[in-house]
């Protein structure tokens, strides 16, 4: 099979390129990635001597390019990660995630219908859903839940995922579309909470807490949520949903005391500062979908995964210190410059 993985230099494309070439080494994976701020070709440094390995920098958005893409490389199936990402960069700059998230997926899809395809997936967001109430912890997201988006970046990703559903009902698009909660783990860029606060808290800089700290999300480490794309994409029914998360709710300052305790750092670096505009109060999923049609369940509880991530950040100093120098935005000309 080969897989066109778009926005695979960032935190989970990379994660699910690397699970995608453990376990099936016959598979072909080629990357499509613009490598803005969020992509990181030293993320996949690893992986860019594997013969079933092609990384190709551009935009979803870009059509000609796209186009040229498809015709060379006839991808059997589309996983697409490439967006913007961060909602504090959407109240900032609301327009560029319009550009990506809405008509980059836009024209990924009619490539799609152009040249065939088995599968469309879209990676989309629990954050489509809005939040829900701290005194409600009764309530969880399904699938039947209706959209309600809060910031730019959560509008932005509904309006692809209703793109997604509309190509799916009018032209026939065979699709599927996740919904996951937060992900944490290795190569997630040090702008999100975990990371900036294990590279603050090592640098023994404050840790910026918005508002009171008592925001909940519902945290799954990043493996369990490519185990879970793998597999809709392979067994998912066409044309369906797919809410993925694993009832790992945590306080913003829950989540940040821990990460102070393992690195033995005082709880004196805790700054609360003014809360982000906009900000939900708590995201929760209910996986039950996922969980009976195709038996995913995560395998790594909040406890376990936080340990390993932090290790992981311990253990690889230069790539998050080259994303806060920004060297790392040297890395592609100084490789592929001259080739
Ligand atoms: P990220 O910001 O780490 O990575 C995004 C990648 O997309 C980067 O490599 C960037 O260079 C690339 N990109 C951006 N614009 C592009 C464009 N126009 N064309 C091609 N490539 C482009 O993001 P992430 O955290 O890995 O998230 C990946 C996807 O998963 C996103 O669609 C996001 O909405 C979704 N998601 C993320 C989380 C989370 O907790 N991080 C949770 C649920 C869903
Ligand atoms: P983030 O990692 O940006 O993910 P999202 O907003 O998509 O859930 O933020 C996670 C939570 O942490 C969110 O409630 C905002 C909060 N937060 C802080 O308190 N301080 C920070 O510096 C950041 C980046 C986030």
């Amino acid at each position: 099979m080969k897989w066109l993985v778009t926005g695979g230099a960032g935190f989970i494309g990379s994660n699910f390129i690397f699970y995608l070439l453990e376990k099936y080494p016959e598979d072909q994976i080629v990357c499509l990635d613009k490598l803005t701020y969020a992509g990181n070709l030293e993320t996949l440094e690893k992986v860019m001597q594997n013969p079933n390995f092609t990384f190709v920098k551009g935009d979803i958005a870009d059509r000609p390019a796209v186009y040229a893409l498809f015709e060379q490389e006839h991808p059997d199936v589309v996983v697409n990660f490439a967006a913007e990402s961060h909602v504090d960069r959407s109240v900032v700059d609301p327009g560029i995630f319009l550009q990506t998230n809405i008509l980059g997926t836009g024209v990924l899809m009619d490539a799609c219908r152009k040249y065939g395809i088995q599968r469309y997936h879209q990676v989309s967001t629990d954050e489509v859903y809005g939040d829900l109430p701290l005194d409600r912890p009764d309530l969880f997201f399904t699938e039947q839940t209706p959209i309600h988006t809060s910031s730019p970046y959560s509008a932005s990703k509904a309006s692809a995922d209703l793109l997604v559903q509309a190509y799916h009902r009018t032209f026939g698009l065979p699709i599927s579309i996740s919904r996951c909660s937060n992900n944490y783990g290795p190569y997630h860029f040090p702008e999100k909470l975990i990371p900036l606060m294990i590279a603050n808290a090592l640098n023994d800089k404050p840790l910026p807490v918005y508002g009171t700290g008592e925001n909940v999300r519902d945290w799954l480490y990043v493996t369990d949520h490519c185990a879970a794309i793998d597999l809709i994409v392979r067994r998912g029914r066409d044309g369906e949903v797919y809410n993925i998360g694993g009832h790992n709710e945590r306080t913003n300052l829950e989540v940040v005391k821990t990460i102070l305790k393992a690195l033995g750092k005082p709880e004196s670096l805790i700054r609360f500062v003014t809360d982000r505009p906009g900000h939900d109060m708590r995201y929760a999923i209910d996986p039950t979908k996922i969980h009976e049609e195709l038996g995913w369940l995560p395998t790594t509880p909040f406890d376990e995964g936080i340990q390993k991530t932090i290790r992981w950040y311990l253990d690889n100093k230069p790539w998050w210190e080259h994303i806060i120098s920004g060297d790392y935005q040297n890395y592609y000309e100084k490789m592929y410059g001259n080739r």
